[in-house]
């Protein structure tokens, strides 16, 4: 068999092409990074992990008529997804202050606030990936008022869709960050949710206890990464099966 072809390989993630045209294979790999990849390390299991959280929100959002680029997954660490032409920007969802909004504000971590609130910020490893206003995003011409105004509202819609089950399992929905894409059916394009949504790139607190269940394990050295996922994983149910007891058989 022809050895797939790689289109890129980030710090989380390889991209392959797919079996089709328009088509990627996402591999998700255990290497976590933090700080702009000033820190960084393998930790086993987290790909397998991340495959498989990122597969769980996409199908929902999908199901709930958030579009998304999950199409199938493949194995414990690959899925197929739509290919996209990615919107250079990081956008960014918080109902509670933490990370950099906290530290730029001077706010205490965990303080609720006045409403969930969306930014941005340019995707550019080599700048750091700075806070941007809309005002550079329409001028620069990253995308256009009507895209903003999607990307708000899908962003709003994957907010709720997220803290509403991780307030299920137990869990508050800090803070996240996700990425769109744009495909074109025809003369339309449309806007979709690309990349991954996992502990990778959300903020998540036990709600009874305050733990992180998140990457600032990994940023602040908490512990165990994958423990706090393998953690968020079994509480929404999607631990991948063959990590899983036996289930009793019922004989009567
Ligand atoms: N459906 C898609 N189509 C095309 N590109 C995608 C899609 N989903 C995600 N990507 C891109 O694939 C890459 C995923 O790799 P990874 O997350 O490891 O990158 P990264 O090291 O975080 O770098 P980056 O700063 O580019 O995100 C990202 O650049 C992301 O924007
Ligand atoms: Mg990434």
């Amino acid at each position: 068999m022809a050895r797939r072809k790689k289109i890129y390989e980030g710090k989380a993630k390889i991209l392959y092409e797919g079996p089709e045209p328009g088509t990627i294979v996402q591999y998700f790999k255990d290497d976590a990074t933090a700080f702009n990849a000033e820190k960084h390390d393998v930790l086993d299991g987290k790909g397998v992990l991340n495959n498989r959280l990122s597969e769980f929100f996409m199908l929902g959002l999908n199901q709930i008529g958030v579009p998304t680029h999950f199409l199938k997954r493949l194995n414990m660490r690959e899925q197929l997804v739509r290919s996209c032409e990615i919107v250079p920007l990081e956008v960014i969802v918080r109902n509670y202050a933490a990370g950099s909004m906290a530290k730029r504000l001077g706010l205490e971590e965990g303080q609720a606030l006045p409403r969930p609130m969306v930014e941005f910020s340019y995707k550019d490893d080599a700048l750091g990936d700075p806070l941007v206003p809309e005002e550079y995003i329409i001028s620069f011409g990253w995308a256009s008022q009507q895209d903003l105004d999607d990307i708000v509202a899908l962003a709003l819609r994957v907010n709720d869709f997220m803290s509403g089950v991780m307030y299920g399992a137990g869990i508050k929905l800090i803070d996240f960050k996700i990425e769109f894409g744009r495909v074109y059916e025809g003369e339309f394009m449309r806007l979709i949710v690309a990349d991954e949504i996992s502990p990778d790139s959300c903020r998540l607190w036990d709600i009874e206890t305050g733990a992180k269940l998140d990457k600032d394990v990994f940023r602040r050295d908490l512990g165990s990464l994958t423990d706090a996922y393998t953690e968020v994983a079994r509480r929404l149910g999607v631990l991948p099966a063959n990590t899983g007891a036996p289930k009793p058989t019922l004989i009567n």
